[in-house]
């Protein structure tokens, strides 16, 4: 259908990387990362070179969210290896879980294989989003702040008690979809997103009250935790500015770079700039009669990941490959496993309004040649 789509040089984005994960590393930061020549790269994790941008890291986030009871801690393994880690390691007897994706699916299913704990699920179509709840039964509630597959964000955190610790999935939002994060116990992320690194870390802010929970649980030594998984081993390295075992140098200078930079801006500064691109991005799906916004109801529409459906009469797939071949935007397609008519749009920070703008005009202007 789009053999003979040309698009208009003056439409042309300045950078083609609007996928949701990875997102696009500034190119700056690459060079930046080339200036450091011998001096960082290939140099000892239990050296000051590393350990002072561990630091420097951990500073950046207390300062952006503004922590003050939380410590930042961080490992190899990305958010996917703490599904495993907080159930093994956090959750007493059972944890509860809010679905209404692939993502927070995941993580309810890492739980339920863990013979010594049992969950309890709530899940919604996908597509929509659900109140998130305490429940008596649970010692651990998980939440996912954006659902990644779906677009969904869920930004409210229950009420806890003195024996509840609440989790929150924050891989797609952390950074420019606010919640009460200080009232949540272990907020996490994998930095290949808004902080724009790559895959294979975790960051997280650990209150003490999941500290004590933590440390508790492996003292008990009821169950069999591996070391790689151990929370106190995870703990003191961080405390020391290091990881258990050997992390991706090149991964913590782009997070720091991006922390940098988002500082000098400030979350509230770049909330709003979140929210104007939200709002550009759903008010062309509205204005379009082929394109509707998959999450109808707008209290749960992400402000940093959209995902838009697209009349059946045009075959996306074939359009996103078509403009991929042009090197002109790369993968807007939808969660594989959703199987949707669907663009999946990111709306990261380091993905411009302005970019945003000619993304949407090449989309209208290709589905309306064909029309
Ligand atoms: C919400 C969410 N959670 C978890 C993950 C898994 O992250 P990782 O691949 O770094 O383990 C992703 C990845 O996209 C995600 O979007």
């Amino acid at each position: 259908m789009f053999e003979n789509l040309t698009i208009p040089s003056n439409l042309k984005p300045n950078d083609p990387r609007f996928g949701v994960g990875p997102s696009l590393i500034p190119t700056e930061y690459v060079n930046s990362l080339h200036d450091t020549g011998v001096e960082l790269l290939g140099t000892s994790h239990r050296k000051p070179a590393v350990k002072n941008l561990v630091k420097e890291v951990q500073d950046g986030f207390i300062q952006y969210f503004e922590l003050t009871d939380h410590e930042v801690i961080l490992g190899n393994g990305g958010a996917t290896f703490l599904w495993d880690m907080i159930g093994l390691g956090l959750t007493e007897n059972c944890s509860k879980h809010h679905v209404c994706g692939e993502f927070s699916n995941k993580w309810h299913l890492a739980h339920d294989k863990i013979p010594w704990i049992d969950t309890c699920l709530e899940k919604v179509e996908y597509g929509q989003g659900l109140q998130t709840s305490n429940s008596d039964k649970c010692d651990l509630i998980a939440l996912t702040l954006n659902e990644t597959s779906t677009g969904v964000q869920m930004v409210d955190v229950p009420q806890s008690d003195d024996s509840t610790i609440i989790c929150m999935d924050a891989t797609s939002g952390a950074g420019q979809i606010e919640c009460n994060h200080k009232d949540v116990d272990f907020y996490y992320f994998s930095p290949q997103k808004i902080f724009a690194g790559e895959g294979g870390l975790f960051f997280g802010f650990l209150s003490e009250k999941a500290k004590e929970r933590a440390l508790k649980i492996q003292k008990d030594q009821k169950r069999y935790i591996p070391t790689i998984m151990d929370w106190k081993l995870a703990i003191d390295n961080s405390k020391k500015n290091q990881t258990y075992n050997t992390p991706s140098v090149s991964n913590l200078f782009f997070v720091n770079e991006q922390l940098k930079a988002m500082n000098k801006l400030g979350r509230i500064k770049i909330n709003e700039m979140a929210q104007i691109k939200a709002q550009h991005v759903y008010n062309w799906a509205e204005s379009k009669e082929y394109l509707s916004c998959f999450i109808q109801d707008e209290k749960f529409r992400s402000k940093s990941v959209a995902t838009i459906d697209v009349d059946e009469k045009i075959p996306v797939s074939e359009l996103t490959q078509k403009l991929r071949d042009q090197h002109l935007i790369y993968d807007i397609d939808s969660y594989r496993k959703l199987g949707r008519n669907q663009f999946r749009i990111s709306m990261f920070h380091n993905v411009s309004l302005e970019n945003l703008e000619k993304l949407t005009n090449i989309l209208s202007h290709s589905i309306e040649s064909v029309l």
